[in-house]
């Protein structure tokens, strides 16, 4: 078979370039064969690159980064190959839209990466890419007082952010990281962008900028306007737990600390960006000594193994009726972070584009919070065993977003008491109205607080790519989002000229698109909406397991649900939508009615507080007892990231004297260079993009 393949290849290939000036190729039937000749090989293609970039990201060095490089170009001169025959048939003038469908997604993927030609940009662009990741996940934070001793992302300041609940000491791992990190990558994403668009817009004229390409995944015309119209629908619902939490926060903190109307400072929340509250559930639980939903504690002293974690995860996909994992899944995924290399730690998905190479990579511990990320994450496995059988310009999601929201969604499901206490994680479950808002509310620390920072990271992205915001302004308008969207400010002032806070988020320097979380956020609740309906649940929807009913109706929950994945992106998400739940549009009802009962609760609370905030409150601070450094002629405060950095930013230049005996800054910088050398021959990553799934 291999050798026929090869011959139809070269057919077609011939026959592309003898027609290309007299008439494209009408034949649907060539159509077809063209399809299943590209098909196969790119299986091969894909395969291949995907294990060079598994090698690498599992055991990260020297000779498995020129492997991937040399698999990451084989893959870009195939797209861009393919997209180049298909170009040579009319394609547009095809009657069933199905091969349509195929040969529009090979041609627009490959002319995503038509600037692999212009070898000089391509490296540079590639350059850059893999400095900036590096600069992120080398990023270290010393001691001021110490600079021996450093911390790093994770797991040093991310506990750091998570468990203390003392203001300076918070403050300090919230700017150390961003001192660390944004500083360094602040030079390099302008040009980063530049080269990026230039790239989208050579690819397919119609794509203005990035930002532009990422938003046709979704196929909607009205996206940006949808998307506008969900959040106002769910500000509500954030404004109220906003206030509410705010009003904790003051206790904790002291009211000179947080305003009663403004803004919460950002490094109060539990998280590095203040993307999800689950940690300050000690904080702000409604009813203390009711039912703690965390069963960690549980899972550490019955003995749980991260392999359990997996194995319950997996059962639940399979009691469902889906799919379940493979062998050489069990066989080839890393788990745990090994102790004899380096290895990249954010979790991921891999589909090997084989039909049956599936992996899931992960420094897992047992908790959780990690037991709901296996099922996110197994949730995108599920999606690829689903799609298998689709040829490969169809192994995607209906549109990112639904690719996000499967494992969530039977996350929601396996996070219910009664699920816990079927799984062995729960000794009692506490029917009542206040364990119910307990939990409700460690949903909301987790769910509702994420919507805005979801919202925002693309706004700022899009206006970054569309030329909106500029260079200069990247600073002052990524907090102008935090604070409008958020309702949070900084701790400490920011200094524009010097400070990129956005890059000190993965998705940024990594360059991963995020409106895909926002819509997952939005979806996983009208999925768990319909199933619930599907799997015979009455009453309220934060109560619903769907495998909790009869056998019928589970097996019914879980066809629907296989159905719709096993679509694939065969047909625009509209259509894969209407699978489950019976209409065609985005809508923020659900979340809604699985938050009613703590809405009201919330509402009754915040009796007497503002709903909303004041965006020019800033939070007072103690220059010298927040490591600052006050000018000798006493002008101003200059924070520690700004003292001896060679700027001067005092008028009389006090903060670059003495500076021998001044801790410098994190450091790093050694370790970047040399890896920056061995990145100098990286070929494109655009597509890869489209193929390894991550957390938020
Ligand atoms: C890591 O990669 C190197 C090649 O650079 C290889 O020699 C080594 O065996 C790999 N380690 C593991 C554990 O796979
Ligand atoms: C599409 O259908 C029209 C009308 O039936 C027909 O004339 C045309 O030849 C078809 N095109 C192809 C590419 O088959
Ligand atoms: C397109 O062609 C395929 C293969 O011949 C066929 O299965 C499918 O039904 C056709 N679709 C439409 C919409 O005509
Ligand atoms: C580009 O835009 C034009 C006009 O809106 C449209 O007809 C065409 O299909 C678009 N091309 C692509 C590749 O999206
Ligand atoms: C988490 O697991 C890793 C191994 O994957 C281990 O080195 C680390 O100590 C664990 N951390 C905690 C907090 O249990
Ligand atoms: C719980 O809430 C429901 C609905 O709000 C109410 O009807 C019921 O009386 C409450 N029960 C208790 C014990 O407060
Ligand atoms: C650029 O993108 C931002 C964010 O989506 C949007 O608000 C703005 O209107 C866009 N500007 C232009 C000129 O397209
Ligand atoms: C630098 O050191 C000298 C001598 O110790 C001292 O007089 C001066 O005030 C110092 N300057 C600053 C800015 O700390
Ligand atoms: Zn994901």
């Amino acid at each position: 078979m291999p050798a026929q393949k090869e011959i139809l290849y070269l057919v077609f290939l011939a026959l592309a370039v003898r027609t290309v000036r007299l008439q494209l190729i009408g034949s649907e039937d060539h159509g077809w064969a063209f399809i299943w000749d590209y098909n196969g090989r790119a299986e091969q293609v894909y395969y291949d690159s995907m294990v060079a970039r598994w090698n690498y990201n599992t055991n990260l060095t020297l000779e498995n980064s020129l492997k991937q490089d040399e698999a990451n170009f084989i893959e870009a001169h195939f797209d861009k190959q393919a997209a180049q025959i298909a170009s040579n048939f009319d394609w547009q003038n095809f009657n069933n839209t199905t091969l349509k469908r195929l040969f529009r997604k090979i041609t627009l993927l490959g002319t995503a990466v038509n600037h692999i030609d212009q070898a000089r940009e391509a490296r540079e662009y590639n350059n850059l890419l893999a400095e900036m990741r590096l600069i992120y996940s080398t990023g270290k934070v010393c001691e001021y007082h110490n600079p021996s001793s450093c911390l790093s992302l994770n797991p040093d300041l991310s506990d750091c952010l998570a468990n203390n609940h003392n203001y300076d000491r918070l403050r300090f791992c919230w700017e150390g990281w961003r001192d660390a990190v944004g500083r360094k990558l602040k030079d390099k994403y302008p040009r980063f962008v530049e080269l990026s668009n230039q790239a989208v817009h050579q690819g397919v004229p119609n794509w203005t900028d990035t930002g532009a390409y990422w938003r046709s995944w979704y196929e909607t015309a009205d996206f940006q306007e949808q998307l506008e119209n969900l959040y106002n629908q769910l500000k509500p619902l954030y404004n109220n737990l906003h206030a509410y939490v705010r009003k904790k926060l003051r206790e904790q903190y002291g009211q000179d600390k947080i305003s009663a109307t403004g803004p919460i400072p950002a490094h109060l929340l539990g998280n590095m960006w203040s993307q999800s509250w689950s940690n300050i559930y000690d904080l702000v639980e409604p009813y203390p000594g009711k039912t703690s939903i965390d069963v960690t504690s549980k899972m550490l002293s019955d003995g749980w193994t991260v392999d359990r974690m997996f194995r319950i995860s997996d059962d639940f996909f399979k009691e469902m009726g889906l799919i379940e994992m493979p062998q050489n899944f069990w066989d080839n995924s890393m788990f745990v972070k090994p102790a004899d290399r380096e290895v990249v730690c954010h979790a991921s998905a891999w589909d090997f584009y084989n039909a049956h190479d599936v992996r899931i990579k992960m420094c897992s511990n047992v908790s959780m919070q990690d037991l709901v990320t296996i099922h996110h994450e197994m949730g995108h496995i599920e999606y690829y065993l689903q799609y298998k059988h689709q040829p490969v310009p169809f192994r995607r999601g209906g549109n990112p977003g639904f690719h996000e929201a499967v494992g969530d969604l039977l996350a929601l499901s396996v996070s219910t008491p009664t699920h816990l206490q079927t799984i062995g994680l729960l000794d009692t479950v506490e029917d009542d109205n206040e364990s119910d808002i307990n939990f409700l509310m460690s949903m909301a620390l987790d769910k509702i607080s994420f919507l805005p920072f979801g919202y925002l990271m693309d706004q700022w992205r899009w206006g970054v790519f569309n030329g909106s915001i500029t260079p200069a302004t990247y600073n002052q308008e990524w907090w102008k989002l935090r604070t409008r969207y958020q309702g949070i400010v900084p701790p400490v002032p920011r200094n524009n000229d010097k400070d990129f806070d956005p890059g000190c988020k993965y998705h940024v320097p990594a360059n991963h698109p995020y409106m895909r979380y926002f819509v997952s956020y939005v979806l996983q609740f009208q999925f768990h909406k319909a199933l619930c309906e599907t799997s015979g649940h009455t009453g309220p929807l934060h109560k619903c397991d769907i495998s909790a009913g009869t056998e019928a109706q589970k097996a019914a929950a879980g066809e629907k649900l296989a159905r719709m994945l096993q679509m694939g992106s065969s047909q625009e998400w509209p259509d894969a939508m209407e699978v489950i739940t019976g209409q065609r549009d985005m809508s923020a009802q659900p979340i809604v009615d699985y938050f009613q009962p703590l809405i009201d609760w919330l509402e009754q609370q915040n009796q007497g507080e503002t709903l909303g905030w004041d965006d020019t409150w800033t939070p007072p601070y103690d220059c010298e007892a927040t490591d600052g450094f006050t000018c000798k002629d006493g002008s101003r405060c200059v924070r520690p990231g700004d003292r001896c950095d060679g700027v001067n930013d005092c008028a009389d230049k006090s903060d670059e004297q003495n500076c021998s005996i001044v801790p410098t800054g994190p450091t790093g910088g050694a370790a970047v260079s040399t890896v920056t050398n061995f990145a100098s021959t990286v070929v494109c990553v655009l597509v890869a993009l489209l193929m390894v799934n991550l957390v938020p």
